[in-house]
């Protein structure tokens, strides 16, 4: 299973980098302004940066709503680094770009994905990722872990390489309904990892050992 850190945040980005776990990071416009970062020069660099900590691929968003605006953001974001990943919106000319993009080796992301019949359409449109957002669903009592094992079943079914990229993951306990599940990808806050390295028996063991070691030192 990849871990993906969902933030723009730098110190955050570079704290999960030296974990030794991150596979990659993804973002998007409101991520990138609560950090402060707005106008698209800005974003562009914050980008650039974001590859430069990381060594996997970053999810980078067109902020167009037509297909021509997509293709042009598109190419101009991945013209930035290998690691960029054109992150489209899950509307018709946001599945028309996913084809264009993965006809070219383009990697893709498609995004705000709430039904498996979108999940379905990105496959069939190549995306590289395709992400549903679990948290958004579980706010509006809707099962989102639920929608990850339909969208598993299906892909399963035809062989879809497109890879399941669970977004809107909350806390630790998603992590691990999705990693059950089989989502080939995780995307989450850094405090969501973190929760997965938490157990008492872990530091108490610990504690002894320590003490055992002085006790015959
Ligand atoms: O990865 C999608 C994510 O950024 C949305 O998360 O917590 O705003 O639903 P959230």
């Amino acid at each position: 299973m990849k871990f993906f850190i969902d933030t723009a945040n730098l110190d955050q980005i570079k704290e999960a980098q030296e974990f030794g776990i991150l596979d990659g990071v993804t973002t998007n416009p409101s991520l990138m302004a609560k950090e402060g970062i707005t106008g698209a020069e800005n974003i562009i660099n914050h980008y650039k940066t974001i590859c430069d900590i990381v060594d996997g691929d970053v999810s980078a968003e067109v902020i167009a709503t037509d297909f021509d605006g997509m293709v042009r953001e598109g190419e101009s974001l991945a013209a930035l680094n290998p690691q960029i990943v054109v992150k489209l919106p899950m509307i018709a000319d946001g599945v028309k770009a996913c084809k264009y993009f993965s006809d070219k080796g383009i990697k893709t992301n498609m995004t705000l994905v709430f039904s498996a019949g979108q999940a379905l359409l990105a496959a069939k449109a190549g995306a590289t990722y395709m992400s549903p957002f679990i948290g958004r669903l579980d706010d509006i009592s809707t099962d989102g872990l639920g929608l990850i094992s339909e969208i598993r079943l299906i892909y399963d079914n035809y062989g879809y390489e497109t890879q399941i990229l669970a977004a809107s993951v909350r806390h630790t306990m998603h992590i691990m309904d999705c990693a059950k599940i089989g989502a080939d990808v995780m995307t989450g806050p850094l405090s969501a990892i973190k929760g997965l390295l938490k157990h008492p028996l872990t530091d108490i063991g610990l504690a002894q050992f320590l003490a055992d070691y002085k006790k015959g030192n």
